[in-house]
């Protein structure tokens, strides 16, 4: 007789589960019957051939079952002796027992950040993820884990997996002008990622770090957190005033491609004086190339970087706004002093993007989906863009239209921000004053306008509704 209550298989009555998958089935009911004890520690399962006989399904099934057991822990199979439940099954080296039978408390509900969602008129810089397809990005995460094995997934990549980052260059080299290389990429969380490692590295408190005014306040909070003196400087027609740059700055935060957010060009001049300044002050220049994708009436002018001989320009790009928001991974493309300095931060954080997303964005680059989602969705929205500035009133001054994701929208003489937004949201329009970018500048009053992540219906109906709030304005 066998050491414990020896369960036959008389015990063990045909599971409805087998229905649904032999297989999957029998290894439910086998387990089943070994969490509640009905084949308790040490007894003896039945044979596979009385079990096959009994439940009507091939022996090889329940093997195959009873393998899956003995790998999971449920049971051991020792030659001469049978198939036995563990003395201690797998749940109890996994789950933590419970500590009490208090009634677990009741759930915080969760708020979407508030004046970030899209498909709210007007929120602006978002991209529209219905554009994305979803179904090609998940044949690019399964094509990318089939490619590399398990060594890819363990092995420590703090500045991102090689072949992302090969990918990523050979597009800026492409698309941006720049002669880059994989090895001075590093792979971030997005733009905000990339200011926040910069800010930790590069700045000491009591450094000043120049922005520009109207300009993008994360940046400011960043720079700010890591104890700098924020020296704002004024933005002309031309972008950045370089002349107001002190000598004295660690460093200078810019948007050349679509000032953030008056939207204009830094010019080719100003492009070169920045570097002059750079070289002359010894400081670093970060460019911020968050929406250079989109541009609807001329090619872009190549990236800032692309004009880089003194190796002063940090480069962060992001891909959160030209596929989608949840993504989470951006990149940054750094001077060869700095690359070292930055990769010790980003691994003391932790803060890296995961594998499987790398994977799945190399293959979208790779394979042309990325070029081809970047062609469509600039479409959608130079149409959203057209379909708005046509129902604004002859008369309304709109800027920073010929690019990326907003544009800005300059409001009558003597109409005031603060008034104009809350009468525009007391009729369902959510807009930005220009007065919250700006920190010492005084700019003639004007709200900020996003226009892609709306459908073209909802930009017609609320494009009406805005022009009637100018008329009345
Ligand atoms: C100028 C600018 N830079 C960076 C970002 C954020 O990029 P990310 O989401 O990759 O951090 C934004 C977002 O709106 C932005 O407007």
């Amino acid at each position: 007789m066998s050491r414990g209550k020896a369960a036959s298989a008389l015990d063990l009555p045909r599971p409805d589960s087998l229905d649904a998958g032999k297989q999957q089935g029998a290894y439910d009911a086998l387990r089943a019957a070994i969490l509640n004890r009905q084949l308790p520690a040490d007894s003896r399962l039945p044979s596979t051939r009385s079990l096959a006989q009994r439940w009507l399904v091939s022996r090889g099934t329940l093997e195959a079952a009873f393998d899956r057991l003995h790998s999971e822990g449920y049971v051991q199979r020792l030659a001469g002796s049978g198939t036995r439940v563990c003395a201690v099954i797998p749940e109890q080296f996994i789950a933590a027992p419970v500590a009490s039978a208090a009634p677990r408390r009741e759930a915080v509900p969760d708020q979407p950040d508030a004046g970030v969602q899209s498909h709210v008129p007007f929120v602006a810089r978002r991209p529209d993820a219905s554009l994305f397809d979803l179904k090609s990005w998940a044949r690019c995460i399964s094509r990318g884990l089939q490619a590399v094995g398990p060594g890819v997934l363990e092995a420590a990549h703090s500045a991102g997996l090689p072949e992302l980052r090969a990918e990523i260059a050979d597009y800026l080299r492409s698309f941006r002008g720049m002669q880059c290389e994989a090895d001075e990429v590093i792979v971030t969380s997005g733009i905000r990622h990339a200011l926040d490692l910069i800010a930790r590295t590069v700045l000491k408190p009591g450094d000043t770090a120049c922005v520009e005014d109207p300009g993008y306040p994360p940046a400011r909070r960043l720079f700010a957190l890591a104890g700098a003196n924020i020296h704002g400087v004024a933005v002309t027609a031309e972008g950045l005033d370089t002349v107001q740059l002190p000598d004295t700055a660690r460093l200078a935060y810019v948007t050349p491609a679509h000032q953030a957010p008056l939207g204009m060009t830094l010019t080719v001049s100003r492009r070169l004086a920045l570097l002059d300044w750079a070289a002359r002050a010894d400081a670093w220049v970060v460019e911020d190339d968050y929406d250079s994708e989109y541009n609807y009436n001329s090619a872009p002018l190549a990236a800032l970087k692309s004009l880089d001989s003194g190796d002063r320009v940090i480069y962060c790009g992001s891909f959160n706004k030209n596929l989608f928001p949840g993504l989470r991974v951006g990149f940054m493309v750094v001077p060869k002093v700095l690359r070292r300095p930055l990769l010790r931060t980003l691994q003391l954080t932790g803060h890296s993007v995961g594998a499987t997303d790398q994977l799945g964005l190399m293959e979208f680059l790779r394979s042309g989906a990325f070029v081809r989602h970047l062609r469509a969705s600039r479409q959608a929205y130079q149409t959203r863009r057209d379909a708005l500035l046509a129902c604004l009133p002859r008369a309304t001054v709109v800027s920073g239209q010929q690019a990326g994701l907003h544009c800005v929208l300059w409001l009558p003489p003597g109409v005031a921000e603060d008034d104009f937004c809350t009468r525009a949201a007391a009729v369902g329009l959510t807009l930005q004053p220009l007065g919250r970018f700006c920190t010492h500048v005084r700019l003639p009053a004007a709200v900020i306008l996003g226009y892609t992540a709306l459908t073209l219906a909802q930009i017609r109906y609320h494009g009406r509704v805005l022009a009637q709030l100018l008329i009345a304005a």
